[in-house]
């Protein structure tokens, strides 16, 4: 089972019109999706994407003449939008970022720190390459600068040496192997030391902080006038993308650096050309969310709306 984070919370965001059209990008167990869809009248449309083919099974069970399930990722949002005839159209887009519960809590996804199984962490994995073979072609040096930069790990340098010298030794085939190899390259001797080591090596493998730049560059021309998008993320990393971008589109100016010599008329000219954005107050989950689901700890949610 997946507890959806922020669940009312973020669909009341979206300030749902009963006969308008909308997209949940990461669909995982639905629970976002069918709150919209209990929402949106028989003229309303929910189109959900998911890159994970369990997703898409437990999608296709919702009969509903208003609901269209995409295999595929976010980041080909246009492309979609074009295939149904909805660019510029789309009132709502929400947002939920990372693993849904499905995936951490399934052994054999290698997901998990905790619980055994191979060291796999693709979201889909028909498609690229498992993390065990990840590791067997990537030099110490990228494994120590992947762990630093996308799990904000202090031991990466030791982690990423200790790594490379079991791996002379045998493949690291299973994620109770890769956990070990962590605790013991840690002052603590603690499980939870190995999560952010985890948590790199997925965002690396699903290469999710570039699939949601792709989709940021692209989501404003997806919306109509006056449609929102709201984004729940889990971390530092993602939120700083989602807060950065919203932040540049809703300035009077664009973030240009400094040493670009512009006169204010072209200043104008350029925020002319740029999409104007209204954000609001990022939302966190109260107490009560946190003691029912523990995972909805580190959420915040962002929302927009074009003006
Ligand atoms: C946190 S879960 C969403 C849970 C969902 N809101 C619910 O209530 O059940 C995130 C989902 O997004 C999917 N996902 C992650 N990155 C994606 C991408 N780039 N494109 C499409 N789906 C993606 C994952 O496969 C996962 O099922």
């Amino acid at each position: 089972m997946h507890i959806p984070v922020l669940l009312k919370k973020s669909i009341k965001s979206l300030k749902i019109k009963k006969n308008g059209i909308y997209i949940d990008t990461t669909f995982g167990f639905g629970g976002h999706s069918k709150e919209i869809l209990k929402k949106i009248n028989n003229y309303g449309k929910l189109y959900s994407i998911d890159r994970d083919p369990f997703s898409i099974k437990i999608a296709k069970k919702i009969k509903d003449k208003r609901f269209k399930i995409i295999h595929g990722l976010f980041s080909n949002i246009k492309k979609y939008c074009k295939k149904y005839n909805i660019l510029k159209k789309v009132n709502g887009i929400i947002m939920d970022l990372g693993m849904s519960s499905m995936q951490l809590n399934n052994k054999n996804r290698g997901f998990s720190y905790k619980k055994n199984g191979p060291l796999d962490m693709r979201m889909n994995q028909k498609n690229g390459i498992s993390a065990s073979e990840w590791l067997i072609k990537t030099k110490e040096k990228k494994l120590s600068y992947i762990l630093k930069k996308y799990g904000e790990e202090r031991y990466h340098k030791k982690i990423a040496f200790n790594i490379i010298k079991n791996m002379k030794k045998k493949p690291i085939k299973k994620t109770c192997q890769l956990s070990k190899i962590i605790l013991n390259s840690t002052p603590y001797y603690k499980i939870s030391s190995a999560k952010k080591t985890f948590q790199a090596i997925r965002i690396k493998i699903n290469n999710e902080l570039k699939e949601l730049k792709k989709f940021l560059k692209k989501v404003l021309n997806v919306l109509a006038p006056k449609g929102r998008l709201s984004i729940i993320s889990f971390h530092s990393l993602e939120d700083r993308i989602v807060k950065k971008f919203m932040f540049n589109y809703s300035r009077k100016f664009p973030n240009l650096p400094s040493s670009i010599p512009l006169t204010e008329k072209e200043l104008k000219k350029i925020n002319q050309k740029k999409k104007k954005i209204k954000i609001f107050k990022k939302i966190i989950p109260d107490k009560k969310e946190i003691l029912k689901n523990y995972r909805s700890r580190s959420a915040i949610l962002r929302t927009l709306k074009l003006k």
